[in-house]
């Protein structure tokens, strides 16, 4: 049977969806990432080794496995090149194996040099972002200004696009940002090693979509970041700049919603947040230390500390809504272990109103502050387990209290980094 299966994020991201789609991808024959770009950071143990990835597809590191960077993602060409070439040094031969859109547009030096000037610019309301050049590459792209990666295989024609956008980002620089100019002659020459090694990566790959799809190919769809960091539906403007929700499937691959056969929300048992922007179950005391620590719970874009907190029903059940999830993922439940007791948010309280909210409006989501119910936590260890009974019984009541809060069955569980430490409950049969 022919089954695509998406896996995206619930939270604000970092929910473990790499391990995942590594882990479902043994059976599937492409894995395809379709917004965001090298902020996203997937991080894969395999044979107890750690493996960061920020723009290759998780699931490539199987041998028999095609990858595809869709139109969706904006591309760091430069990034790419240093990561596919990481993962060769390391023993893993992918380079004949990925292949990139020819109309994903570019991020050069001057999106970068622009999303951390005005990070600067912004002081105290700097939204945090991972200082990646995300945002301006998206807005090049919505203003009709993009150098797409198609443009690397013509040098002329990539020559009078740089010249005339920095043209505008020079104006920019000079009276705006108090920063340096950019010259396109010292990017053209930055990126020659670079246009060559992406050659013969770049295809149509919406076109390569469709004959997978019409061949029936198994294809995973790789979400990156979470559904409340999404332009559209996440705590703007505290979010990144592309569609995180399954609707980003759609622009961002050109492949249609009667071809995603199995919607999979990648949740973490707690929640946590990098950068700024509202969080109503967010922890300032032990059990952050406990959930940073044992969560090592530090940003792998950016190595920053994550905020932490407990586990949000009211969002998980707006992010179940908004992508059509079929079922849920619970990762790193192994990082409760040792708490006393352990707190799930099932509503807000609106401190302006005083009301007692379950479907708050996001535009409202600062007001909210959370109202818990508290469930005994576990002393045993369940770093590993593979089956569910032989979790403790405190946390298979927790499983079971979040698939009765949020009416949606939990098909996997993932108890510790490493492909074997992971339950699949017994109906879990996406293929
Ligand atoms: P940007 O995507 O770099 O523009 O950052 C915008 C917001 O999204 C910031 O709060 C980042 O910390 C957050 N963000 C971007 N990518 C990720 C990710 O992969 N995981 C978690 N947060 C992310």
């Amino acid at each position: 049977m022919n089954k695509n299966i998406v896996i995206l994020g619930t939270q604000w991201g970092d929910e473990g969806k790499g391990k995942i789609v590594d882990v479902l991808t043994s059976k599937n024959s492409y894995v395809v990432r379709y917004q965001g770009g090298h902020n996203a950071g997937h991080t894969l143990v395999i044979d107890g080794k750690k493996i960061v990835l920020h723009l290759v597809p998780s699931g490539l590191l199987r041998d028999d496995v095609i990858g595809i960077i869709a139109h969706g993602v904006v591309l760091s060409p430069f990034a790419l090149f240093q990561e596919v070439d990481m993962l060769e040094n390391l023993g893993f031969h992918i380079k004949n194996r990925l292949f990139i859109s020819d109309m994903s547009p570019l991020i050069l030096k001057y999106h970068v040099a622009m999303d951390i000037a005005r990070e600067k610019k912004l002081g105290l309301n700097a939204l945090g972002t991972t200082g990646r050049g995300i945002g301006p590459a998206y807005e090049d792209k919505i203003s009709r200004c993009s150098i797409l990666c198609g443009d690397l295989k013509d040098i002329k024609i990539l020559s009078v696009k740089l010249e005339k956008i920095l043209d505008y980002y020079n104006h920019q620089f000079i009276s705006f940002y108090n920063q340096p100019m950019m010259y396109y002659k010292d990017i053209i020459k930055e990126l020659l090693p670079v246009i060559d090694f992406c050659h013969d990566m770049i295809q149509d790959t919406t076109d390569m979509l469709h004959n997978t799809v019409k061949n029936r190919k198994n294809i995973i769809f790789e979400g990156a970041q979470g559904s409340f960091l999404d332009v559209d539906h996440g705590t703007y403007p505290y979010v990144t700049s592309s569609n995180s929700t399954v609707g980003g499937i759609m622009t961002g691959t050109g492949v249609g919603p009667k071809h995603l056969d199995y919607i999979l929300g990648i949740t973490k048992a707690y929640s946590t947040r990098v950068g700024n922007g509202p969080f109503p179950t967010e922890l300032f005391d032990d059990v952050d230390k406990h959930l940073s620590y044992y969560g090592h719970e530090f940003g792998s874009t950016t190595g920053r500390k994550r905020r932490t907190g407990w586990l949000d029903i009211v969002l998980l059940c707006r992010a179940i809504y908004l992508n059509s999830l079929s079922s849920l993922c619970l990762t790193k439940l192994d990082v409760l272990d040792g708490l006393k007791e352990i707190k799930i948010c099932i509503a807000y309280k609106n401190i302006q109103t005083l009301e007692v909210i379950k479907y708050p409006s996001m535009y409202h989501l600062q007001n909210m502050r959370p109202i818990y119910e508290t469930h005994p936590g576990w002393m045993q260890k369940t770093k590993g387990v593979t089956k569910l009974k032989d979790l403790p019984n405190e946390a298979q009541r927790y499983i079971h209290r979040i698939e009765e809060l949020t009416n949606t069955p939990i098909s996997i569980i993932s108890t510790g980094p490493d492909r074997l430490h992971t339950i699949f409950i017994k109906d879990f049969t996406p293929i």
